[in-house]
């Protein structure tokens, strides 16, 4: 459950915005005016807070500045009517995390909210070596004990002791930003703002300003000035995920502001200190993007200063027993039921596997198990078709998130593509054929006939499959 405390003057604001929030994530404090709610946050203790400018007695500037004094980690959401937008830019280099224009649009108002009760999340959720799972204070953990994570371990805490930049590289789901946390957590600007911007899902063109702010005027569209992340998480951590997606006027900026600690906001021509650590994370190679052209060298050997790798799931599967203790036990804690244990064939089955999404992929089948096992136990048939069904090559991660509207042949064909990209092991028709044969078989309760039927082939091409693929399942049993 997320606090938000909202702090207006205005009642009738604040009964709809009530109204408008209020839901079963969200718990919401009111405050009247600025002393009121300075009173309320040490006793609430928000995850968030949503104030408006301009108020009656104290305003909305002097309760932020109040607020960041005492708790620079505490987000804050200024909102202000059409004509005080200049104030809200003040609030942005006071380090507010974002603010909103009046009248609300509603859509944008969550969305702003969930981002910073995401970001708040990752301030205050520490990420620790030995995770209290039972503690009140939950913490997330970095497991493993296999020789590659007590490398990353090792590293991660000299790192930490320093502002050096860090590179964080390894493929996907192998907990790149986990282990970035994991940095900010133990360094000591551990009381200072943590932001995570993710490179990738920003359009090109608004990357710089999203970074480095622009001035009014700056290009088409840019009406007003805008405060970036770099000043506005001053004295903070920046955690660049995605680094490889950047065009080269982002990657110079960065390299000025890695070098002499100096911005320019985008259309601006004075320059700024900033005191920003930065952690950069990439799943691309980088070597090759520099050698392609496409990253600049300098900057990359700048971000390179320490690399943690984190190896694929795959290299190190003696962490697989840990991580599969600790998914049971974190699933339960969310569901607030008690861990299931695991029977040893499935163990067995989850240890052999290959993990092309590594440990985020463990994580979604373990919480796949949970929610499909009808004891207490995990057995075989509780994990993913592609971790069950048998050993034959690479096949659909079930993590994949299915595109929205893949509903029609050519879109479903287009994130088999994407798949394809993101693990060089799979082989598109092989898989899909696969798949095909564990789900009829499901569909129809291993009725062969039945399944051979909805497949559209003859009973004897479904046995060469089911025997081509390996796919076990009940089989056996009947
Ligand atoms: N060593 C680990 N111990 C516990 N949980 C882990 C570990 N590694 C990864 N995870 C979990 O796996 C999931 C994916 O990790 P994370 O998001 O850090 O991966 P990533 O490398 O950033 O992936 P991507 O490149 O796709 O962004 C997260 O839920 C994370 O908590
Ligand atoms: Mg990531």
């Amino acid at each position: 459950m997320n606090k938000l405390l909202l702090i207006d003057d205005e009642e009738d604001v604040r009964y709809s915005l009530e109204r408008t929030l209020a839901s079963e994530e969200i718990e919401l404090a009111t405050a009247a005016s600025g002393e009121e709610g300075l009173k309320v946050i040490p006793k609430f203790k928000p995850d968030l807070v949503l104030m408006d400018v301009r108020m009656t007695g104290m305003t909305g500037l002097e309760t932020l500045r109040k607020i960041r004094a005492t708790d620079p980690k505490l987000l804050v959401i200024l909102m202000t009517a059409y004509g005080t937008t200049q104030t809200a830019i003040e609030a942005m280099k006071l380090g507010a995390y974002d603010y909103l224009l009046k009248p609300f649009d509603i859509v944008k108002l969550k969305e702003v909210i969930s981002n910073a009760l995401k970001a708040a999340r990752d301030m205050k959720q520490v990420v620790s070596y030995e995770p209290l799972l039972q503690s009140e204070d939950y913490e997330l953990g970095v497991i493993g004990r296999s020789a590659p994570m007590q490398q990353v371990f090792k590293l991660v805490g000299q790192v930490s002791a320093t502002d050096a930049t860090a590179l964080i590289t390894g493929e996907s789901g192998t907990g790149k930003e986990l282990v970035a946390r994991a940095i900010y957590h133990h360094s000591n600007r551990n009381e200072q703002p943590f932001i995570a911007i993710n490179c990738a899902a920003i359009p090109e063109q608004l990357l710089e300003s999203e970074l480095f702010g622009h001035e009014r005027g700056a290009f088409t569209g840019a009406t007003v000035q805008r405060i970036g992340k770099f000043e506005q998480c001053n004295n903070g951590t920046i955690f660049l995920d995605e680094i490889g997606d950047m065009t080269p006027a982002t990657q110079t900026k960065i390299l000025r502001v890695l070098q002499n600690g100096t911005i320019e906001r985008v259309g601006g021509n004075a320059s700024m200190k900033v005191n920003v650590r930065v952690i950069a994370a990439t799943n691309k190679p980088l070597e090759a993007a520099v050698a392609a052209k496409q990253f600049r060298e300098d900057l990359f050997y700048r971000l390179n200063v320490v690399r943690i790798h984190l190896p694929p799931l795959r290299e190190r599967r003696d962490d697989i027993p840990l991580l599969v203790n600790y998914f049971l036990e974190k699933i339960a804690r969310e569901h607030s039921n008690k861990p299931k244990s695991i029977a040893s064939a499935a163990s067995k089955l989850l240890e052999k596997y290959h993990w092309p999404g590594n440990v985020r992929e463990l994580e979604n089948a373990m919480r796949r198990a949970h929610v499909m096992a009808k004891s207490s136990a995990i057995l075989p048939g509780d994990l993913p078709p592609e971790v069950s069904g048998g050993t034959g090559g690479a096949s659909l991660p079930s993590s994949a998130p299915v595109e929205a509207g893949a509903t029609d042949a050519a879109a479903l064909a287009r994130q088999l593509f994407q798949w394809a990209k993101r693990d060089p092991k799979l082989k598109i028709i092989p898989a899909v054929e696969r798949e095909l044969v564990i789900q009829a078989l499901k569909e129809t309760n291993d009725n062969q006939v039945h399944a051979a039927k909805m497949l559209g082939i003859t009973r004897a091409t479904l046995r060469k499959r089911i025997e081509k693929f390996g796919i076990q399942r009940e089989l056996s049993v009947k």
